[in-house]
């Protein structure tokens, strides 16, 4: 089947989207509204992009209908930080009643039961249940698209690494400690626990020409 986006919905782009672009890691985003009210929300549309200095990036969308944007994207836009939280199995649920849409003055840390605990560097709390916190400074956004929709994806600069001393180990994340979860198509997550190791390809340098 050949699909031209142009000529179909965008829920059903999005749902062809999901479906194929898989597994993905899960940011549970915490930020603070300028006037101070926190907000924690869950991204799929995220991932490491550079480690010097190390950086990570997730995306918001514009709402489908009103093309409105997300309380985490507004709270990034005015005041410039935000807390990357890991999310593992243990943590599904909470994760998930983060995500509904809650007015602005809801404090989804409330909602899930998932506890606050201050930042170093920066203002917005972090999930003390995460094993790693990433606290972030922002670099930069691009509004890829603002049509319902579009979506605005966030840059941010890692400040500082929170790490639960139990998984890690010069440097090296124990993923079977982290237990992490991805998100997959429609309502569907994957867990970690199947592996495989793959050994990069050795290759010798080319001789130069005498
Ligand atoms: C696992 C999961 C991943 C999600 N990923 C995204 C995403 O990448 N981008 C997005 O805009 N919304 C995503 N959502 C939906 C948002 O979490 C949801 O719209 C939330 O209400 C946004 O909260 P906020 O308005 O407080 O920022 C995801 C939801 C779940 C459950």
């Amino acid at each position: 089947m050949t699909i031209h986006p142009s000529a179909h919905d965008p829920r059903d782009i999005y749902k062809l989207l999901i479906g194929s672009v898989v597994p993905r890691p899960i940011a549970l985003v915490s930020s603070l509204s300028p006037e101070g009210i926190r907000n924690l929300a869950p991204f799929s549309f995220f991932n490491a992009i550079c480690s010097n200095p190390p950086c990570l990036c997730f995306s918001t969308g514009f709402r489908p209908g009103s093309g409105q944007a997300k309380d985490t994207y507004e709270n990034v836009r005015a005041t410039g930080e935000f807390v990357v939280n890991t999310v593992s199995e243990s943590m599904a649920e909470a994760m998930n009643l983060t995500s509904g849409d809650y007015p602005a003055e809801v404090d989804e840390f409330v909602v899930s039961g998932l506890t606050p605990v201050a930042s170093v560097f920066v203002r917005p709390p972090r999930v003390a249940e995460s094993l790693i916190q990433m606290e972030c400074r922002l670099q930069q956004i691009v509004v890829v698209s603002n049509r319902p929709s579009g979506g605005a994806l966030v840059i941010g600069e890692v400040v500082c690494f929170h790490v639960d001393d139990r998984i890690i180990e010069q440097f090296r994340i124990d993923p079977d400690q982290l237990l992490a979860i991805g998100r997959m198509g429609g309502n569907s997550y994957t867990r970690t626990r199947d592996r495989f190791e793959l050994a990069r390809p050795n290759v010798s340098p080319t001789p130069s020409p005498k």
